[in-house]
């Protein structure tokens, strides 16, 4: 069975093309982004009624990209997934209309997607797949949840944010210095050159016994810390600072949410018993992030998976092989009622299994 799969969420238009096996993992075929962040740097962040647009221009070219270098024809899909939620409203409602008129015009039927279900499943696509069951941390811009995974659609929540996302508090932070969005890759490039024990910024809810996340406090704390450092050097804005004073401070806040990440994945991994670990999301591209988890789940002798490293932002090959895994597995359907309900809010523990 060939699967279309189309993500328009954010500020990314993914197109890609996976057919399911009899056994084993989908294979993916073909696969094409156009990102808007370019677009979208001039205003600091996403404009929602760009994106929408831009999508609309974008999707129908990737979708000849992807059947192209695939070698294949629209004629041969058997079902067109999309992103169904969560996301911008307007965004989605593009890959949503686009995949329903393609799906009543060809008269093949149709498949939502949860996006962050394609996070937490991209990890597939790489060339050492996990096995189920596993805990996994998903790390985006927009969630930050541990969860324990039994299988396709077994998704049962142990802990998540209670305010902003790891993705967030890095570009909220990077912003903070001036750094272009989105920050968290910026940021974590201007660490490199830092020094993370410069400044004692707060571990949010490090101690606090459950498996929850905050990083809105940490947030703040850059922010009084920055203003801090630029009144002490007499300059107008941080990023007239020497660099080596930025970097310690872009090292000292990527160790703070690394530091919780990687603590509270140890505690899911000690409490539910597991030997395995995904990391799924943007926040999952840090190399930080994946060093330290690395030493310490070998230690532990808890094998870590990750996408590749060009799946761990938004793209459609996630989709696309979420889409399959599910009807692969036999849980899911796809449907003729080309009703493009998206759903910008949507738990992940709130769709059927
Ligand atoms: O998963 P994703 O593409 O979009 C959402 O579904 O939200 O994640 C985007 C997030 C952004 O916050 C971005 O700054 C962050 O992932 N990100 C990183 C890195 N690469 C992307 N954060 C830290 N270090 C990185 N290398
Ligand atoms: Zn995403």
């Amino acid at each position: 069975m060939l699967v279309l799969g189309i993500e328009s969420s954010c500020d990314e238009t993914g197109v890609a093309l996976v057919r399911t096996r009899v056994q084993g993992v989908p294979e993916l075929l073909s696969h094409a982004l156009y990102s808007q962040i370019e677009m979208h740097q001039a205003f600091g962040g996403v404009v929602p009624e760009l994106a929408s647009r831009d999508h609309i221009r974008r999707v129908i070219p990737l979708v000849q990209e992807v059947l192209g270098t695939a070698g294949r024809t629209l004629a041969e899909v058997d079902v067109v997934a999309y992103t169904r939620g969560p996301g911008l409203a307007g965004a989605l409602l593009v890959g949503a209309g686009v995949a329903c008129a393609l799906g009543a015009a060809l008269g093949k039927p149709v498949l939502g997607v949860h996006h962050l279900e394609g996070h937490l499943l991209s990890p597939f696509l790489s060339s050492d797949p996990p096995e189920f069951p596993f805990v996994a941390l998903l790390v985006s811009g927009g969630h930050t949840q541990l969860m324990r995974v039994d299988g396709v659609g077994r998704y049962e929540i142990l802990g998540e944010t209670i305010d902003d996302a790891a993705g967030e508090a890095f570009d909220k932070s990077a912003k903070l210095m001036g750094l272009p969005y989105p920050g968290g890759p910026h940021l974590a490039r201007l660490a490199l050159e830092g020094n993370p024990a410069a400044y004692a910024l707060p571990r949010p809810l490090l101690h606090s016994g459950n498996l929850d996340f905050s990083f809105a406090g940490l947030k703040t704390a850059v922010l009084v810390q920055s203003q801090r450092m630029v009144a002490a050097a007499g300059v107008v804005r941080f990023e007239n600072l020497p660099r080596e004073n930025q970097a310690d401070l872009a090292a000292s806040t990527q160790a703070a949410i690394v530091e919780v990440l990687l603590k509270k994945s140890l505690t899911a991994l000690e409490r539910t018993g597991l030997q395995r670990l995904v990391v799924a999301g943007g926040v999952g591209a840090n190399r930080d992030l994946r060093a330290q988890l690395d030493a310490a789940c070998a230690k532990r002798k808890v094998r870590v998976h990750y996408p590749e490293l060009h799946l761990c932002t938004d793209n459609g090959a996630m989709i696309a092989m979420a889409a399959a895994m599910r009807l692969q597995s036999g849980i899911q359907t796809a449907s003729t009622v080309y009703a493009f309900d998206v759903k910008p809010r949507w738990p992940l523990d709130t769709i059927a299994p």
